[in-house]
């Protein structure tokens, strides 16, 4: 029975001349209220409230209409909620599919407390992946809804138990499943002998009208992506303009967050290969008025395609979208009209139906005036044209104020196309605006049309997103713009919710970074920063230059000497950039770790790693340790903080000579830099051999400094390798088959180091 008047009521819709397979926003669904929606029937005991429910899911089967040859879009679906709730609570909604997959589900949202009697709560669908395919004419889906706390929802009375809404018990963390069969799901409402339809409906269609009160109403012709089903037009722009639905979208939320309540947009779901929404309704050369198609809309009209019945499903559609975007219009009382474009060009262009010869003839009086095209302004409404298009409270200077960087025309600081006379301006053309800001200007009805350049839509982005600062800035500047010529009381405070954490400041919708960090929320370290103790400090990094070819090093435990080793490495600094001095902060040891256990011979156990600084002369300036535990990572850099080192200075010299000098108390390894400069290879590697025969364990840097004539350097040379354990994992090399491992014979290696300094 249910069904039927489903049917029944959508016959009535579908036959009329409107509709036929295209589709303005139709409700779905079951509770009496919306287009579309079935109503409660005569008998039934009216509405029943009070049904609680928390960590449950609810299902209520809905036929869908109008879904089968071309696909839909999801726009909203709403709860019957009961005014009797005490307790304010979480809740979501999402859509299943007759085959059990779930296509969408909500953001979760608040149950507010109090509500006006049976009170409809409205979840919205937003973003890019909506569009909703059935499969057949039967076709239904599974409207689902969860709350995380006990909320009061409204029901009727349900012909069957067929038609009583389904029950799960989840919690509301994990709904919705991806996958339920809900057909064969056995609970069902019901109580005093009745069974019961949860009160819950969806709006579907090729239009979206999200709704609001501000004077302000934001339409996107351009950028529907539904194109199954939709026929490609034979003459026309063929290419949607891309992420503007979503730019809509976007900034009907952030003028809400602004204002206090939102403003209306209309948003056409069907791409525009299909349908051209910004022209006149019509075909081939003439409009279904018998207009000239030529004299009508950029020279076309919405739907030159192949087949005539194809094009008069598209006519009929672009007539719904018309319709309904006229009546928004007539019904906002002067707001102001502004359609989102998209532009390949890098710049705002503002349509205000001023042609680039009237803004160059304007801009080449002195002083400078639009006075002979006032009449022709789409904000004449307002005020006029020189006033409202090149003042410094016109929508192009506020948007100009908001995102500096942007060439806007035209704004205060860009009047006209020509460069010649305007020379800030990289192109000597302007789009003035289409057929949709055309028909609907009037002297008491103003309108601005916005050509967004591809870096604020978020062109390139995946998923599709517009820029969320472009969002901000241009939501600050209509903020602005109906501040003053609406009277509003909108935050214009351009960066309203942006988040620069502690090191930034919100500045024209982006994040101005304190010196030494960047990033989106200036998480980041700038170059030449580093991340010391939690800030950002400036340093001075001495080590090998970029692009230094890097060896895998090894200490063995089998080397000549048989002893950890105590190395040191000489560097040649460029102190230059440390001004009146720097202070050492901490040596760091390149590691190289090549397996899950850091290597055989570095195993599990915790170790100590020490450092020292010298001075040219060979005096110790200040040392420090680091205790570690083997680490599995691959290739990590290891710090060894030094405390109380005295400033180093350049002095008169151009290089300074400072020596890193590194202990472990077992073996590790390290990474080496090949061939440091012939200067600095009487210091490589070397150790005090007296010192550690004593007492391996006891490591120290104490004389460390001191030269070590060539012949007592490391002796080491090439071996074969014995076992993997000995493979200096050398590119290339197999231990197996018998390669050689690394060994020290006649090269002098470096340690790959660095020494980080702070500037004083
Ligand atoms: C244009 O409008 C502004 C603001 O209302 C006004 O100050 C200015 O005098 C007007 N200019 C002309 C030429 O009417
Ligand atoms: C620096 O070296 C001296 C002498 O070897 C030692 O006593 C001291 O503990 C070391 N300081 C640090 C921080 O390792």
């Amino acid at each position: 029975m249910l069904q039927m008047e489903f049917a029944m009521f959508a016959w009535v819709l579908l036959a009329s001349p409107i509709l036929g397979s295209s589709m303005a926003p139709i409700c779905h669904g079951f509770g009496g209220i919306g287009d579309g929606c079935a109503a409660a029937k005569p008998g039934d005991s009216g509405k029943s409230s009070g049904i609680s429910l928390g960590d449950t899911t609810l299902a209520v089967k809905v036929s869908v209409l109008g879904c089968f040859s071309k696909p839909c879009w999801l726009q909203n679906i709403r709860v019957g909620v009961d005014d009797s709730n005490s307790v304010a609570s979480l809740a979501k909604v999402g859509v299943y599919l007759s085959d059990g997959t779930l296509v969408a589900s909500s953001q979760a949202r608040d149950v507010p407390t109090s509500l006006p009697d049976h009170q409809w709560l409205a979840f919205a669908f937003r973003g890019h992946d909506k569009e909703l395919r059935t499969t057949s004419e039967q076709d239904y889906v599974w409207l689902v809804v969860n709350t995380e706390n006990s909320v009061k929802l409204t029901y009727e009375n349900a012909d069957s138990g067929d038609e009583a809404t389904r029950t799960v018990s989840e919690l509301f963390a994990g709904a919705f499943v991806a996958v339920r069969i809900w057909d064969t799901e056995p609970g069902r409402r019901q109580w005093a002998g009745h069974f019961r339809n949860l009160r819950v409906q969806m709006d579907l269609g090729d239009v979206s009208i999200l709704p609001g009160t501000l004077p302000l109403i934001l339409e996107s012709p351009h950028g529907g992506r539904i194109t199954e089903g939709w026929p490609t037009r034979v003459t026309g722009v063929l290419d949607s303009d891309r992420n503007t639905d979503l730019f809509t979208e976007e900034l009907w939320s952030e003028l809400g967050a602004r204002c206090g309540r939102t403003p209306v947009a209309v948003i056409f779901r069907v791409a525009r290969k299909g349908i051209d929404a910004n022209r006149a309704t019509g075909s081939g050369t003439h409009t279904r008025g018998g207009e000239l198609c030529a004299d009508q809309s950029n020279s076309q009209c919405c739907c030159d395609l192949a087949s005539a019945s194809d094009e008069e499903v598209a006519m009929d559609l672009n007539d719904v979208y018309h319709s309904l975007l006229s009546s928004e219009v007539a019904g906002a009382n002067g707001a102001l009209l502004v359609p989102i474009h998209g532009t390949g060009r890098d710049r705002v262009e503002l349509g205000v139906r001023l042609s680039a010869s009237d803004l160059n003839q304007g801009a080449g009086l002195a002083p400078p005036s639009l006075a002979d095209h006032d009449s022709d302004s789409s904000l004449r409404a307002l005020g006029n044209a020189t006033y409202m298009i090149w003042g410094t409270e016109s929508f192009g200077s506020h948007l100009k104020n908001n995102r500096p960087s942007m060439e806007v025309i035209p704004s205060s600081k860009l009047l006209c196309p020509d460069p010649n006379l305007c020379s800030a301006s990289s192109y000597t053309s302007i789009f003035n605006g289409g057929y949709n800001l055309k028909i609907h200007i009037t002297n008491t009805q103003p309108g601005v049309q916005v050509e967004m350049p591809q870096v604020m839509r978020g062109f390139w982005s995946s998923p599709p997103a517009p820029e969320a600062a472009a969002v901000k800035q241009v939501g600050a500047a209509l903020a602005s713009f109906l501040n003053l010529h609406y009277q509003e009381s909108c935050q214009t405070h351009v960066n309203f919710g942006l988040a620069c954490g502690s090191h930034g400041q919100a500045v024209s919708g982006t994040c101005m970074c304190e010196d030494g960090y960047e990033g989106s929320s200036c998480g980041d370290c700038a170059e030449g920063y580093l991340l010391v103790t939690g800030q950002c400090m400036r340093l001075v990094v001495l080590g090998p230059p970029p692009g230094v070819t890097e060896k895998y090093g090894s200490a063995f435990a089998t080397t000549s000497s048989g002893r950890p080793y105590l190395y040191t490495r000489k560097f040649s600094t460029d102190l230059t950039d440390c001004g009146t001095g720097c202070q050492p902060l901490d040596m760091s040891v390149r590691i190289r770790c090549d397996d899950n256990q850091c290597h055989s011979d570095l195993d599990s156990s915790s170790y100590t790693l020490g450092a020292a600084l010298f001075d040219a002369a060979g005096h110790k300036m200040c040392n420090g340790t680091a205790a570690r535990s083997a680490q599995a990572a691959t290739d990590w850099w290891l710090q060894i903080p030094l405390a109380s080192c005295p400033l180093l200075q350049n002095g008169n010299q151009d290089h300074v000579a400072v020596y890193l000098a590194l202990w472990t108390s077992k073996l590790i390894k390290i990474r080496w830099e090949q061939e440091p400069a012939l200067s600095a290879r009487s210091r490589g590697l070397q150790y005090k051999t007296a010192d550690y025969y004593q007492d391996p364990s006891a490591q120290s840097f104490e004389h460390l400094i001191d030269a070590v004539p060539p012949a007592q350097l490391p002796s080491w040379r090439d071996l074969s390798c014995e076992s993997p354990s000995h493979c200096g994992t050398q590119d290339s090399c197999d231990c197996i088959s018998g390669c050689t491992c690394r060994s020290w014979s006649g090269n002098f290696y470096g340690m790959m180091a660095t020494l980080s300094m702070q500037p004083a």
